[in-house]
């Protein structure tokens, strides 16, 4: 809903479904998975799932008209997204690589020009957007890791993101806009520009920042490091 990628909260029309992922071997971290910018499709498959490589990523966003704007959220955010799926898998934990990677990529496709005119698209927010493109793209497997980024999401359990690669997806939404950004600020920015939502956002920001403390605890790092990785630039001043 917002030109810069980030993210409001809206009722959803649709109840999300939950999937979980497994290590296995030749998947996350392991020898042989290219997870890179020109890595081709074939090699982001994992056991039977199709994933689209980031260059198929990036290919379908410019398809369906998302802003350069959007476009540069989306790569920042699957950056962070990227770097903090790796360091879990490093650090020994379950996690899908590509399927985190494509699904923080494409977590804003809903954001399509497209959806103003596209009757299946209509009524629906754009997560739900985006799920429902990515299923109608070929790859339903990205369906619930696009679906659960928005910022309200976390309040209601039949919304908050569940599995490690839905929670990397949110978090990493949260401390992107164009620039890596805590979450303090990254809510105190939302306040401002959508004051009607700020109670929420303010409900909210105790739980991301559980998330955040699950998500750099299950990747060994702390958030010094990360900000470190990314840069920093703070919105407050
Ligand atoms: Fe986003």
């Amino acid at each position: 809903m917002n030109k810069d990628g980030s993210d409001a909260s809206r009722p959803r029309s649709a109840k999300a479904t939950r999937t979980g992922a497994a290590a296995k071997p030749g998947a996350v971290g392991q020898p042989g998975v290219a997870t890179g910018p020109d890595a081709p499709a074939g090699r982001h498959a994992v056991a039977g799932r199709r994933m689209p490589s980031p260059k198929k990523c990036r290919a379908l966003l410019e398809q369906y008209g998302l802003p350069a704007g959007i476009i540069d959220h989306s790569e920042l955010v699957t950056e962070i997204a990227g770097f903090l799926a790796q360091n879990v898998a490093e650090h020994g934990s379950a996690i899908d690589v590509p399927r985190t990677v494509a699904g923080a990529f494409l977590h804003d496709i809903g954001k399509t020009p497209k959806a103003e005119t596209d009757s299946r698209l209509q009524g629906l927010n754009h997560a739900e957007a985006s799920a429902r493109i990515v299923v109608w793209e070929g790859y339903p497997d990205l369906a619930p890791v696009v679906l659960r980024h928005m910022a309200g999401d976390v309040l209601d359990p039949s919304t908050a993101p569940v599995t490690l690669e839905e929670k990397i997806v949110h978090y990493a939404d949260k401390v992107a806009t164009r620039t890596f950004i805590s979450l303090d600020d990254r809510f105190s920015d939302l306040c401002r520009r959508y004051p009607k939502y700020c109670p929420i956002f303010e409900q909210a920001l105790p739980l991301v920042k559980k998330m955040e403390e699950e998500v750099l605890a299950a990747a060994g790092l702390s958030f010094q490091q990360l900000r470190q990785r990314f840069g920093y630039a703070s919105r407050s001043t």
